[in-house]
């Protein structure tokens, strides 16, 4: 069949590098796609939210499944364009419809809905300027640390953990008063804060039925010893050792499975990719956030990691096979270190010449994919903050983080800086 794959990140990528291998994808298009999924299908220059040139795409190039990587479009309700025109109603849309995509799209319509279906997540409440007064009351007694979430998307800047009260008011006022996250910041969740360790689980559901197609911890930090300003992720491992079955089985029983129900219950439409951002609070699973999408970098290993063949798992989300799939795991462990540009997550330059893609690419145990990349002329140069992403195997955790880094360090451009200890709370 032929795929229409959406964005341009390494998440797209790996998206692109998985889905070509299976004898079920005869074309894959991505728009507007990167150097990287350039090696792999056609790229073609859509923007993500112009659903009207992305509907006369894949009508003219008849297309059966759309593939969408980031939220964006999902929250601004490409599943329902897609459903709703004659012209495309048939086609399987991997993604959630708009309504179904508030569990990203907005902080307290994910809250309540966990709250309905006895999800265990941290206690909350929610403020906008009709309640100021009472927000800042509900901040000077609360404990420390306070969380302050944006309900709205915000690139994933939109939360703040204060560790006074004056730093929590200050924020409080930003984000509401002076709208610090635009219209994202009208209305703030304002939570407590969970000690623990974060893990991110996937699954694929048709809104019935699920499979979990991987897991992974993600290094969000800028810095080594998880230091320094929040990024989009600096690396991950996968499996995490700490996720052994009995821990897994609270995350179903209690995360996954009421999660599912709910979507039937509230008839929320989904035919995607579920998120699940979990903190393990001493062996008790909390959601700290739901996202209607796979995870970048979390994407670059659990797909590695993934031995099924994805066009065919994407296909039975459609044709109500997806209880009946075998889902299989290559053996070993997989881990992916990003190299990002200086200055990342502040600001950095572009247009910088990258070398050893090939030469990387190579080793055979490795794989490069491409995130923040551009053409100038043959040259593959900088386009991005987080430029691109070296993943590799290896029987233990370590063995795979040392792997990436030895094909990382064929690659060279101007700048570029590597977390080194990705993986290292595992030492094993
Ligand atoms: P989010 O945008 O919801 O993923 O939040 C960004 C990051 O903030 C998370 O990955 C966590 O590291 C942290 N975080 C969010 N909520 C909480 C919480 N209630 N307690 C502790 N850390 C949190
Ligand atoms: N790496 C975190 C995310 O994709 O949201």
């Amino acid at each position: 069949m032929n795929i229409l794959l959406i964005g341009s990140g390494g998440r797209e990528h790996a998206l692109a590098w998985k889905m070509t291998q299976s004898h079920h994808c005869d074309a894959l298009f991505i728009a507007p796609g990167n150097p990287g999924t350039a090696t792999l299908g056609t790229n073609v220059a859509i923007d993500i939210n112009d659903f009207e040139a992305l509907r006369q795409f894949a009508v003219d190039q008849s297309i059966e499944m759309v593939v969408v990587g980031p939220e964006e479009p999902l929250v601004n309700g490409i599943f329902d364009f897609f459903a709703q025109q004659e012209s495309t109603a048939h086609i399987n849309v991997i993604g959630p419809s708009k309504n179904a995509a508030q569990l990203e799209g907005s902080k307290a319509f994910s809250k309540h809905f966990m709250q309905r279906h006895g999800i265990p997540t941290a206690s909350y409440a929610e403020f906008t300027m009709d309640n100021y007064e009472e927000g800042k009351k509900y901040i000077s007694t609360h404990p420390l640390p306070i969380v302050l979430k944006a309900d709205g998307l915000a690139a994933g800047k939109g939360v703040i953990i204060a560790l006074s009260h004056e730093e929590a008011l200050t924020s409080f006022e930003e984000m509401i008063q002076h709208q610090q996250f635009g219209a994202a910041s009208a209305k703030v969740v304002i939570e407590q804060f969970l000690e623990g360790i974060e893990v991110s689980v996937f699954a694929l559901t048709d809104g019935k039925n699920y499979q979990i197609i991987g897991h992974a911890k993600d290094y969000k930090r800028i810095g080594e010893g998880d230091t320094g300003l929040n990024t989009g992720g600096m690396g991950c491992v996968s499996p995490v050792p700490f996720m052994d079955e009995t821990f897994m089985d609270k995350v179903i029983q209690r995360v996954i499975e009421p999660t599912i129900h709910g979507f039937e219950k509230e008839n929320l439409e989904y035919k995607g990719f579920v998120f699940f951002g979990l903190m393990n609070c001493g062996g008790e699973p909390y959601v700290i956030e739901y996202n209607c999408r796979l995870g970048d970098p979390e994407t670059e290993v659990i797909l590695p990691r993934l031995q099924t063949d994805l066009v065919s798992l994407l296909a039975a989300v459609d044709n109500g096979t997806l209880e009946d799939v075998n889902i299989e795991f290559n053996e070993g462990a997989f881990a992916t270190v990003m190299a990002v540009s200086a200055g990342y997550p502040g600001s950095y330059p572009k247009d910088i010449k990258i070398n050893g893609i090939e030469t990387a690419a190579k080793d055979t145990k490795s794989i490069v994919f491409q995130a923040g990349t551009g053409f100038q002329g043959d040259h593959i140069v900088t386009k991005g903050g987080r430029v691109l992403t070296v993943t590799a195997q290896g029987k233990q955790l370590q063995e795979a983080v040392k792997n990436a880094q030895k094909a990382l360090s064929n690659i060279q451009f101007d700048g570029m800086y590597f977390r080194k200890d990705i993986g290292y709370e595992f030492p094993a």
